[in-house]
């Protein structure tokens, strides 16, 4: 009996096909996944920021001697995903009105913000009593485990900025976060 003629051309095309199905639903799914895929691993791989320059008001405004000043201001914090606003204090120190000492108000226990306090004339953490000297920031009482962390200021066309930062609390070494 004669063999029937096979379908070369025709069983060829087909398995084609099925490549270039195979290829294209994968190259869709490449294309549709990569965004997700960088959302999710680009903030991980964020450099960290430089430094960021607050501008804290006028130099020739700030009291001189004590009490020191107080200075709220808010900034927008991108928190891996979340891009939210955040309050900010520092302490703005002056004995001549040129140079300056700016603490971030964070107390370096467990980060309650410091108060000045008028009668011990020393910043006051209320949370479990800590107390800083305010030339130095050095802790007169309580269990802050180091000094009130100062930050870098400096004074452009007559405005104070400081470089503020926030860092570790709880522990003695000074380590930004
Ligand atoms: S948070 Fe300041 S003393 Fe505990």
């Amino acid at each position: 009996m004669p063999e029937e003629p096979r379908d070369v051309a025709g069983g060829s095309r087909r398995r084609f096909l099925k490549w270039a199905t195979a290829l294209s639903a994968l190259g869709a799914a490449v294309l549709a996944g990569l965004p997700t895929l960088r959302a999710f691993v680009s903030p991980t791989f964020k450099k960290p920021e430089g430094k960021r320059w607050v501008k804290l008001g006028e130099a020739d405004l700030f009291d001189v001697g004590l009490p020191p000043t107080k200075v709220d201001f808010s900034e927008t914090v991108n928190d891996a995903w979340l891009e939210s606003r955040a309050l900010r204090s520092v302490w703005v120190y002056t004995e001549d009105g040129e140079q300056f000492i700016v603490y971030n108000a964070h107390c370096t226990h467990l980060g309650c913000i410091v108060f000045f306090d008028k009668d011990k004339r020393a910043l006051h953490s209320p949370c479990h009593h800590g107390l800083f000297e305010v030339k130095t920031g050095a802790v007169l009482a309580g269990p802050p485990p180091r000094p009130l962390d100062s930050l870098e200021w400096k004074v452009e066309d007559g405005m104070l900025y400081c470089a503020y930062q926030d860092f570790r609390v709880g522990i003695a070494q000074k380590v930004s976060v």
